[in-house]
């Protein structure tokens, strides 16, 4: 068996190149997702203490993408997509025969964007469900999540318009801990990338600079959990200065889901809180930001010359340490 080199984020740096663009203002973070244009790269994640109308109106105005959540009921999940008239917002379906009449109902409510999402996205059932879909009339399907390019290559070859990309990167996620598997996520962005659609990529970033990182190693998109995690925009009451995060495979969200979490089931997310980060435009702005000034560093006046010109180097230990704030 051969063990191949795999890296993620903190391992590897962006090198300066020169750059011929005068203002910070004259770069572009426009990003074009099929027939959909967002003027920021960056989607709130379709996790129940992230997304709901609220947070996807913001996303929205904030010139980004907000994804419904589906940890609700069908009827619940129905008032979240109607008070998202007037502006765009994408929703969330699974696997389950029930899933389909939960597709139904958003579809007929006016939903085209739409991600089939759940945690091993390379599976017969993902295949399955695009099937049951794609056929719909201007419908978008966002699949995942996969870490490999034979897992996008399958979700595109079932009719998947974009693929999402991560697997145990998440903050919240303990899939890696529970069951071993997983692609370092910047490896897994590389990877993907090779395939003919957009791809986002999901989790594992915690600053402005890993979005850069993850938009440079070829997604047209980032999806962020815990980054936008406590703003005031997210589903949930502030509590002593604190909101709640949790992963969507976590015992406490299944619990109150589907009521039980069975026997054979192992828990692969965590609950937590995070510090209330005041509004999520504020943390937009800071990530779109570091966003404008990384293209000037790359020399990329908008994302797709960044794909073209982006090169990484390998770094070690203590060279993240260097890069991180310290006085001695
Ligand atoms: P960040 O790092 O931005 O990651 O907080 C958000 C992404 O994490 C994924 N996710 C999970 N993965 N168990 C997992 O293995 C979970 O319980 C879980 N909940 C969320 C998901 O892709 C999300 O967008």
């Amino acid at each position: 068996m051969t063990i191949l080199r795999n890296l993620t984020f903190d391992d590897v740096l962006l090198v300066p190149a020169y750059n011929h663009i005068e203002s910070r203002q004259d770069v572009s973070t426009q990003v074009q997702l099929g027939p959909y244009a967002f003027e920021v790269p960056i989607i709130s994640a379709n996790m129940d203490t992230i997304t709901n109308w609220l947070m996807a109106r913001e996303m929205a105005s904030l010139g980004g993408l907000g994804i419904l959540h589906r940890f609700n009921s069908i009827d619940d999940n129905r008032i979240q997509f109607l008070q998202c008239v007037g502006f765009m917002a994408g929703v969330s379906i699974g696997v389950q025969s029930a899933d389909l009449k939960r597709f139904d109902m958003l579809y007929n409510e006016g939903a085209r964007l739409v991600c089939i999402d759940v945690a091993h996205g390379h599976s017969k059932l993902v295949g399955k469900m695009i099937k049951q879909i794609r056929d719909y009339t201007g419908i978008f399907i966002i699949a995942g999540n996969i870490s490999t390019y034979a897992g996008a290559d399958y979700l595109v070859s079932m009719g998947a318009h974009a693929v999402k990309v991560g697997q145990g990167a998440g903050s919240v996620c303990t899939t890696r801990i529970k069951t071993g598997f997983g692609v370092p996520q910047l490896t897994a962005i590389m990877d993907c990338a090779k395939i003919d659609v957009p791809i986002i990529a999901d989790g594992g970033m915690r600053t402005p600079g890993d979005v850069v990182k993850a938009l440079a190693a070829g997604a047209t998109m980032v999806m962020l959990g815990s980054m936008l995690a406590g703003a005031t925009e997210t589903p949930g009451k502030e509590s002593s200065g604190f909101k709640k995060y949790r992963g969507s495979a976590s015992r406490e969200l299944q619990e109150d889901c589907y009521g039980v979490m069975p026997d054979w089931k192992t828990a692969e997310g965590i609950s937590t809180v995070v510090p209330h980060k005041g509004p999520v435009s504020v943390i937009i702005n800071d990530i779109v930001g570091g966003l404008r000034s990384g293209l000037t560093y790359a020399g990329a006046k908008n994302i797709t010359e960044l794909h073209r010109k982006a090169q990484f180097i390998e770094v070690t230990r203590a060279t993240t340490i260097e890069g991180t704030a310290h006085i001695e």
